[in-house]
């Protein structure tokens, strides 16, 4: 039933009780599939819900996440109606995005970066449901989580949500250009460039006040760089032709290329993002408060591409 949580959205509202009455433009037949798959991409759902290493299916799940608090393993997000969510409404999507609730109303763990996610727009959620949905269902039984008993329970994720999650659709804000609030939309809300770019406590939420500024433990302990515009750990000093490069073909610089997540996120995300998008990105990037944090590389082997490897 419907429960009155802050941020709850009027579309919300509406899914849950009576969906008859439904604007037009939040119907099924009315969402944008070509949309979907731009934001698909620019959210970088298919490498999470892809075990690529063990060549699963596209969206079947089984990808493997070793975190401090355990093993998780992603679901199948393919329109299988047995295995994965082709018995989803509309509603059942939305919360999941917007709420990190699952149909049941039990939490998920935020190695799904939901976090992130809800400040997705409702109509964006909806188009990114009907691309998901026109896909090929796999039928492939999801994989239970190892996490032990504390931090394997959906339970336990309610207290770490009310100290570390705010759900609820991105205002833009007005005294920015709409290139800003676009390049502000496509990294916290979709990039969830900040779920590995900003540190984090030992409870896993993320430390504000260095927002961007980088971490030498990253997810699956993987050094991640300060990208705040400090001039001298950061990115302050990079031309903008230089961010074009490393977001479309992931080179460096020195003309090294990127690796690890970084890798998997520039050919799922970065490079597909339009020219402008990539643009607006930058603008917002380099807006960002600086912070002062000098992250060392890794010096380990490259791996290629796997995010949270
Ligand atoms: C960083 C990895 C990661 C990314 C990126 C990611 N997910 Fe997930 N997702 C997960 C994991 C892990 C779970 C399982 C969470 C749990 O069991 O509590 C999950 C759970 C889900 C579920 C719940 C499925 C079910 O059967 O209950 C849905 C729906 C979902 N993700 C959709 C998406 C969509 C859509 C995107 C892109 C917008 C996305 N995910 C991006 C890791 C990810
Ligand atoms: C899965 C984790 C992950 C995600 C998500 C992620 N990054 Fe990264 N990023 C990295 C890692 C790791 C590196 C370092 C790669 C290397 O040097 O080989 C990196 C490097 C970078 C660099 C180069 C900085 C430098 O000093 O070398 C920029 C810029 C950057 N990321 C921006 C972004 C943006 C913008 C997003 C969101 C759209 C994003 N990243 C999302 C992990 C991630």
């Amino acid at each position: 039933m419907v429960r009155l949580m802050p941020g709850l959205s009027l579309v919300t509202l509406l899914l849950a009780t009576v969906p008859v009455l439904l604007p037009a433009a939040f119907q099924a037949d009315a969402a944008d599939i070509d949309h979907g798959r731009y934001l698909f991409d620019a959210a970088g759902c298919l490498g999470c819900h892809t075990d690529k290493e063990n060549k699963g299916a596209p969206l079947a799940g089984g990808r493997r996440f070793e975190t401090p608090f355990g093993v998780y393993y992603s679901p199948n997000i393919t329109p299988d109606r047995m295995t994965g969510i082709g018995n989803w409404s509309m509603a059942d999507f939305l919360r999941a995005l917007r709420y990190g609730e699952n149909p049941d109303g039990e939490n998920y763990f935020p190695v799904f970066p939901y976090t992130s996610y809800t400040k997705m727009s409702d109509g964006d959620i909806l188009d990114l449901k009907a691309y998901i949905f026109s896909l090929a269902p796999v039928r492939q039984p999801n994989l239970e989580h190892e996490a032990g008993r504390v931090f394997g329970s959906r339970f336990m994720v309610g207290p770490w949500k009310v100290i570390n999650f705010r759900a609820g659709p991105m205002k833009p804000v007005p005294d920015r250009g709409k290139k800003w609030n676009r390049g502000a939309y496509l990294v916290e809300a979709l990039g969830h460039c900040g779920e590995c770019h900003t540190p984090r406590d030992r409870l896993g939420g993320t430390l504000e006040h260095q927002h961007m500024a980088g971490t030498a433990k990253g997810p699956g302990g993987e050094a991640i760089p300060n990208i705040t515009p400090d001039q001298e750990t950061g990115i302050g000093k990079w031309p903008d032709a230089d961010l074009k490069a490393l977001f479309s073909i992931g080179m460096l610089p020195d003309g090294d290329f990127v690796s690890g997540g970084m890798a998997e996120n520039v050919s799922n995300t970065t490079g597909k993002w339009s020219k402008a998008d990539a643009e607006a990105v930058i603008e917002y990037l380099k807006s960002l408060p600086p912070v002062i944090n000098k992250i060392k590389k890794d010096k380990k082997k490259k791996t290629g591409t796997d995010e949270w490897n």
